[in-house]
């Protein structure tokens, strides 16, 4: 894999995959780590003589133009962080951005539109990447928190210019090969948050390396309902009931324990004003609906913590958006915290819990990466990287 600082940018108009899938609210980015991530590379790119031309995905449009979910307010941000202009066209691979891209001039930045707009990019369509790829002169992947995806921009398109990886690509792909060659047992792997279609495959992987998995969130409850339980109203994905089971399997095959939640806390409504219960498992009624991990779980998962040598954490234990569902996660993360383990934590939507519940981040290892970390760790594919190997 070859590193930007082997290519020779002078003149050269490059294309950077990045993953500013940032959470959004009224058009403004309410979190701009994964953008901050990116700025080295940015800087070096710039400061070696290239141009720069941005493109990412945001959210899941399914192919179509969905106008919250546009790249603009990235583009704010990003300008905002490097004190620079970032020009912004609402286009992908059209004539709007031929002729954009055809006028950089050394130092400047384009940022395309949301590539997900266009149904080609996660079809890994070869025309598309091919026309994204004539926008440009060298290609730099620093997407890599998307590099579990095949898509167009992240795999296709290497075909097609030579490619690099970013400074922060490599940063966590070494950090994380280094996780996973040398993983100190106990190696407990705590898993929470919704995504259940991206976990469930990835922890039948996770199941033959680690010791215990602890399960939390809305993925918690697609397994409590794959072992019996009845969870009410509760958030869960039907469709992948048999991939939960199939993971309690594999686990139970490689001696891997899986520690499900004991109690939660319930509540008619989800909202910063729920009225909630902490009730067993086996208590759940037809009306409740479960927002957190309870105190006996968390005391529960407090053993494996203590004596592990490695966690992994990706997934906030609950619906921590709402104060009344917020102490699972806080307690999971104080638990981390407190032990001698290595820890890595890792995720978008874990890292701005994080910062919500303004909990200290004090892990061994912090990654922008949630679904393909645990891709990565659990040994499956990784497209992003065979593309750059
Ligand atoms: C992420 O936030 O994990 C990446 O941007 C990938 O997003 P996706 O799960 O929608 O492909």
């Amino acid at each position: 894999m070859k590193s930007t600082k082997q290519a020779k940018l002078k003149g050269k108009r490059v294309i950077l995959r990045v993953d500013y899938n940032v959470p959004l609210d009224k058009g403004k980015v309410i979190d701009d780590a994964k953008i901050k991530e990116t700025l080295p590379t940015i800087n070096y790119l710039l400061e070696n003589g290239a141009s720069i031309i941005i493109i990412s995905h945001l959210g899941r449009p399914e192919g179509k133009k969905v106008s919250s979910l546009s790249l603009a307010p990235a583009a704010k941000s990003l300008s905002k962080l490097l004190g620079k202009k970032v020009d912004f066209v609402s286009d992908t691979v059209g004539a709007k951005a031929k002729e954009k891209a055809a006028s950089l001039k050394p130092g400047q930045i384009l940022m395309l539109e949301n590539l997900r707009f266009s149904p080609y990019e996660e079809l890994g369509d070869e025309e598309f990447a091919k026309k994204l790829a004539s926008l440009g002169n060298i290609f730099v992947q620093e997407a890599f928190s998307n590099a579990h995806r095949r898509h167009a921009s992240m795999y296709a398109i290497t075909r097609y210019l030579p490619a690099y990886a970013g400074l922060h690509f490599l940063k966590e792909y070494e950090t994380l090969s280094d996780i996973l060659n040398d993983a100190k047992k106990p190696f407990v792997f705590i898993a929470g948050g919704k995504k259940t279609e991206t976990k469930a495959g990835v922890l039948k992987g996770i199941a033959k390396k680690a010791d215990i998995i602890l399960l939390g969130g809305g993925l918690a409850d697609t397994f409590l309902v794959a072992e019996g339980y009845e969870i009410g109203k509760s958030f869960f994905e039907e469709e992948y009931v048999s991939d939960a089971e199939q993971v309690l399997r594999d686990a139970f095959d490689n001696g891997c324990e899986v520690l499900l939640p004991q109690d939660v806390i319930v509540a008619k409504n989800i909202s910063n004003e729920a009225r909630t219960k902490e009730k067993d498992i086996e208590q759940i009624e037809s009306g409740d609906i479960i927002g957190d991990i309870g105190p006996k779980t968390v005391s529960k998962f407090a053993q494996p913590i203590k004596f592990a040598g490695t966690i992994v954490w990706n997934g906030p234990c609950g619906i921590a958006e709402y104060k009344a569902f917020q102490a699972g996660t806080r307690g999971v993360a104080n638990l981390i915290q407190e032990s001698q383990a290595v820890t890595i934590v890792g995720g978008g939507d874990t890292l701005s819990v994080l910062k919500k519940l303004d909990i200290k981040e004090n892990f061994t290892y912090i990654s922008t990466a949630g679904g393909a970390m645990m891709e990565f760790l659990a040994g499956n594919e990784m497209p992003g990287i065979e593309a750059l190997k």
